[in-house]
């Protein structure tokens, strides 16, 4: 294969990344996974997603909702949230790949744009979107993210 073509550039937009094809499909297939562990009663809308971080790891999550529908926690920042968790505040996000059970267009939420730029000022996101499978750049969803550090 001509090493051109392993990048994920191919077919899902613009920006290169240094992301392989390959990675792109391991973060789908986590967050396809990870999806079915939704909490997502009110909206029947599941979510999932999987951050690469630049240590080379996968952490995911879902959406989790509540009762209190303001307090819904989205699959994105589940999966930072979790990283976090595990592995400390030093999280520098490369990639994240986010999925919906209806595989209806949705990319990362305003607040989510915001939390993943904060760990990954050039992070690339695959969601789908009305042509079917995307990839942009946190930048490019977020012009002018807020950084107080
Ligand atoms: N949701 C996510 O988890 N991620 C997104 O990128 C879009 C929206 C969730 C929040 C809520 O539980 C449900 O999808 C409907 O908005």
């Amino acid at each position: 294969m001509a090493h051109h073509l392993i990048f994920s550039e191919i077919g899902l937009g613009m920006q290169k990344t240094n992301v392989t094809a390959a990675t792109r499909e391991r973060l789908f297939r986590a967050a396809r996974r990870v999806m079915k562990n939704a909490y997502a009663p009110f909206s029947n809308f599941r979510v999932g997603a999987a951050i690469l971080t630049s240590k080379g790891q996968i952490f995911v999550g879902c959406n989790v909702e509540n009762s209190s529908y303001g307090m819904t926690n989205c699959a994105e920042r589940t999966a930072i949230f979790s990283a976090i968790a595990k592995d400390g505040p030093d999280l520098e996000i490369q990639a994240v790949a986010v999925v919906n059970a209806q595989s209806v267009p949705c990319s990362p939420c305003g607040a989510c744009r915001q939390v993943i730029y904060e760990f990954g000022p050039r992070t690339v996101i695959f969601y789908q979107s009305e042509e079917g499978p995307k990839q942009s750049l946190i930048t490019d969803l977020l012009p002018e993210g807020f950084r107080l550090k």
